[in-house]
């Protein structure tokens, strides 16, 4: 009996290796790096998702339609409209995303897309993979860059979270081998470490910033967080200007809401589990996790996206119109700094600074105590459209 257990436990992680040794051979062969320069036009999806996406990803619309008027009239930029990808579509084809919506996708360079229900055990739902999980894997979207800035406190971290790997690799392939005994996968590669941590180190060169953690809990996962330290370490060595630290994940935890050692941060490189933790507790010092944009990137796709979820809670009890669309709005802007318009990125981020963390005329609470979505893209629109926004900013800092 025992043995025909071991047998199909061996069998199953057989085929998850085979998998991942296939991957592996993937990322060696590479994609060539898009240089958005050369196309015309830059193809712009925007996927609204479902529960509050589509309230939020139609004010970041806007914001971009304003933004880039020249570039859509031109034909520089097209923007297309992917609709579908809702939990509802993706339970009746029983896929994390439907193959028709991951052709429309895949039409497109850059996506902006708006949270996706990811179903959980006990929900009404089939307990498919979350969308987000398999678009990154399915584009190869190995960055998941996270910046939050909080300028009053000192505040300026980017995160680069690993997004194809660790425990979300095989997140939905576990076993549970008896009824007694589950077993899942954590997975780390030399080539899907070493992108990442590159990623990180190359930022913090271009940006001359001078430090960089890497944080993972090696002391304890010692194989493959040990793997992930071991390579950062390696590559450390190439950037001498950068100074790189370690630390592990809880105290990293600590650390970040300690006032006085968290501004020695800048650039953070973590695996993928920790790098979404930490990320929602860092947005939360910022103002909460609907403040925060979420670059997913890989060496020929991009997606951008909120680092929060679909929030089904607040379209059940119509308060979706109340929903905080800076999340999206903010990665708008880190859509526009990727495919080259650096300068309208700054300036939009600019106005968010100004809109939601400083002036605050108007706040978004998530319920009628506070703006719809509708009425604070207004006031960011005007404040946008300033003339003193540069100077207005100054100020704060
Ligand atoms: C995020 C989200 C996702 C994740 C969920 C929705 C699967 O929390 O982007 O951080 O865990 O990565
Ligand atoms: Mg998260």
């Amino acid at each position: 009996m025992r043995n025909k257990i071991i047998d199909r436990a061996k069998e199953h992680v057989g085929r998850l290796l085979e998998q991942q040794l296939d991957r592996i051979e993937r990322i060696k062969t590479g994609e060539k790096v898009i240089d958005y320069l050369q196309i015309q036009p830059i193809i712009v999806g925007i996927i609204g998702g479902d529960g509050i996406g589509p309230y939020i990803a139609n004010e970041a619309q806007r914001v971009l339609e304003v933004l880039l008027a020249n570039e859509l009239s031109s034909g520089k930029i097209e923007f297309r409209i992917i609709e579908g990808l809702t939990i509802e579509k993706r339970a009746e084809v029983n896929k994390p995303i439907p193959e028709d919506i991951l052709e429309e996708i895949k039409q497109c360079h850059v996506t902006l897309k708006g949270p996706t229900t990811t179903p959980r055990k006990g929900d009404p739902w089939p307990n498919i993979e979350s969308a987000n999980i398999a678009l990154r894997k399915e584009l190869d979207l190995y960055a998941n860059v996270r910046p939050v800035r909080v300028p009053k406190d000192g505040i300026d971290w980017t995160f680069f979270r690993e997004n194809t790997e660790g425990a979300y690799a095989l997140g939905s392939n576990g076993i549970d081998v008896t009824d007694d005994l589950a077993v899942d996968f954590t997975v780390t590669s030399t080539q899907g470490s070493k992108r990442i941590i590159r990623l990180a180190f190359e930022y913090a060169r271009r940006n001359n910033i001078n430090k960089l953690t890497i944080v993972t809990k090696a002391n304890v996962v010692k194989t493959t967080d040990g793997k992930f330290l071991k390579i950062g370490q390696e590559i450390a060595k190439d950037y001498p200007e950068v100074e790189a630290d370690d630390w592990y994940i809880d105290i990293m935890t600590a650390k970040l809401i300690d006032p006085k050692r968290r501004k020695q941060f800048k650039v953070l490189v973590l695996p993928n589990l920790y790098g979404d933790i930490l990320t929602d507790e860092a947005a939360e010092l910022q103002g909460g996790v609907g403040t925060a944009g979420s670059a997913n990137i890989g060496d020929k796709y991009s997606m951008f996206e909120a680092i929060h979820g679909s929030a089904p809670r607040m379209v059940e009890e119509g308060r979706a119109k109340y929903a905080d669309p800076c999340s999206m709005i903010r990665a708008g802007a880190m859509l526009m700094n990727h495919i080259g318009f650096e300068d309208r990125a700054r300036k939009l981020g600019m106005a968010l600074d100004i809109t939601s963390q400083f002036e605050k005329k108007l706040v978004n609470t998530g319920r009628d105590t506070g703006a719809t979505g509708r009425e604070f893209c207004d006031y960011l629109l005007d404040t946008i459209n300033d003339s003193n926004l540069k100077e207005k900013w100054k100020l704060y800092q």
